[in-house]
């Protein structure tokens, strides 16, 4: 069983460069099926869920050249069929980013129905109602979601019940190649989402007001492909800076590559906690916080407090001077990593979507596994702060969104490790 062990109690110093954002990457390589020919994407972060979607995107007859670990040239001229297959939705939601470039390139899409995950039901109805909206008629039949705008994509105005980021994704991706004008009110406003749109108006779509609550979608008859770089990583930013503030030696740790307008509500909070940031030329530079103060916290959509922050400011807020209670509003079952942090001596009580944690002096090392991406990650990092040895599990939760994380900490001056132990279901 592959696992990576932390020794705690050493230093990082240094400076960290993130990789381009797993969560634009994989719905620009989406987008690509929208404009026929050879898009190039660069700053495309080597993660196991970029493999996916190129497995995706060649299962469908598109042509994937590597042109360097960050660079990939995809050619979808030649795609010939429009479905997204059980295994790879199955492995990643996020595969359903196809959808909405399948309807606006040929006006169907065939996805295997997205099962849940462990943050919860990862429902798609809001996809599906707006995509209705614009004329997309939907049936379902043994596992799969069959979508066909017979007569077209016709645009509409669209409210969404709730600022979904795959829903608007989709929704845009489906109506710039619409007749007519598509309105989205009550837009998800990530930035991975200006990323896609600035992409999708490179290649000659009309989209205006990405990044804020209202999206117009003007349709256009055609897309050309284009070369367009991936927005640097917050969430990976955020991730290194949480284990600067815990564990920077004097000369602070400066995380680079990413935009730290990107993080304002982040670094407010990690502020009000007594964490200092300095902007640099590239970046943001994290000092050890002295006594962390506790904090409130609500996960709500862009520019609120990111919910795949929420593990990392859990473990944080747990090694505060007094309580803190962090409320997970996006996702109805993110506190599994809670459980694991309790593990190394956290003191986390949960009642429904409300942590309540009380700060301890500091924790244990111990085994954990990671219970979803944010969450392995957080633990490699509590391992970093821990008294001993940590060994964190299930890592391939942690490789589908972090490139070369392990290493990317040792070079900080982190005592981390890939390592393999026997595992137990086999003994
Ligand atoms: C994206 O997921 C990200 N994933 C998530 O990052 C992120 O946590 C999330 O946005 C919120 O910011 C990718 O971009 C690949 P949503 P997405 O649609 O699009 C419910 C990570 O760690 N919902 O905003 O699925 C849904 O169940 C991952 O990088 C419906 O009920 O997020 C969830 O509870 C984790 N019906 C909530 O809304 C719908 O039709 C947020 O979903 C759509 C969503």
């Amino acid at each position: 069983m592959d696992i990576i062990r932390v020794e705690g109690g050493h230093h990082l110093e240094g400076s960290v460069s993130v990789s381009g954002a797993k969560n634009s990457a994989l719905k620009l390589m989406a987008a690509t099926l929208l404009a026929p020919g050879a898009t190039t994407l660069t700053n495309v972060p080597n993660i196991s869920d970029v493999h996916v979607m190129g497995k995706v995107l060649k299962g469908i007859g598109a042509t994937i050249d590597v042109l360097d670990e960050h660079t990939l040239r995809i050619d979808t001229s030649s795609v010939d069929s429009w479905e997204a297959p059980y295994e790879l939705v199955a492995k990643m939601r996020a595969s359903t980013a196809v959808m909405g470039p399948l309807l606006g390139r040929f006006g169907k899409a065939k996805i295997a129905m997205p099962g849940g995950c462990n943050l919860g039901a990862r429902k798609i109805d809001m996809h599906i109602l707006g995509l209705e909206a614009l004329g997309v008629e939907f049936d379902t039949e043994h596992g799969y979601i069959y979508a066909d705008a017979r007569a077209g994509l016709t645009g509409t105005n669209v409210t969404l019940e709730f600022a979904s980021v795959g829903a608007t994704e989709n929704l845009i991706m489906a109506s710039v190649r619409a007749t007519g004008t598509t309105v989205i009110d009550n837009a998800a406003r990530e930035p991975e989402i200006v990323d896609l749109a600035s992409m999708l108006n490179e290649m000659g779509a009309k989209i205006s007001g990405a990044g804020t609550p209202v999206v117009t979608i003007e349709g256009v008859p055609e897309l050309h492909p284009v070369e367009h770089r991936v927005v640097g990583d917050r969430i990976e930013a955020g991730t290194f800076l949480v284990a600067g503030a815990l564990m920077a030696g004097p000369a602070g740790v400066e995380v680079i590559g990413f935009n730290p307008m990107h993080l304002n509500m982040v670094i407010r909070k990690f502020e009000a906690m007594g964490i200092s940031f300095e902007r640099t030329a590239d970046g943001l530079k994290v000092s050890r916080v002295e006594r962390i103060e506790p904090i409130d916290i609500q996960t709500l959509p862009f520019p609120g407090f990111p919910t795949d922050m929420q593990p990392q400011a859990m473990t944080v807020s747990a090694l505060a001077d007094g309580n803190s209670i962090i409320t997970e509003n996006i996702f109805e079952n993110r506190f599994m990593f809670a459980s694991e942090l309790v593990r190394m001596g956290a003191d986390i009580h949960i009642e429904s979507h409300h942590a309540m944690i009380h700060g301890v002096s500091g924790f244990s090392g111990a085994q954990v596994s990671s219970p979803d991406l944010r969450g392995g990650a957080a633990l490699v990092i509590a391992g970093l702060t821990a008294e001993g040895i940590t060994e964190v599990s299930a890592v391939h939760h942690i490789a589908r969104g972090y490139e070369r994380f392990v290493e990317k900490l040792s070079s900080l001056g982190a005592h981390v490790e890939h390592a393999s132990v026997p595992d137990p279901d086999l003994d």
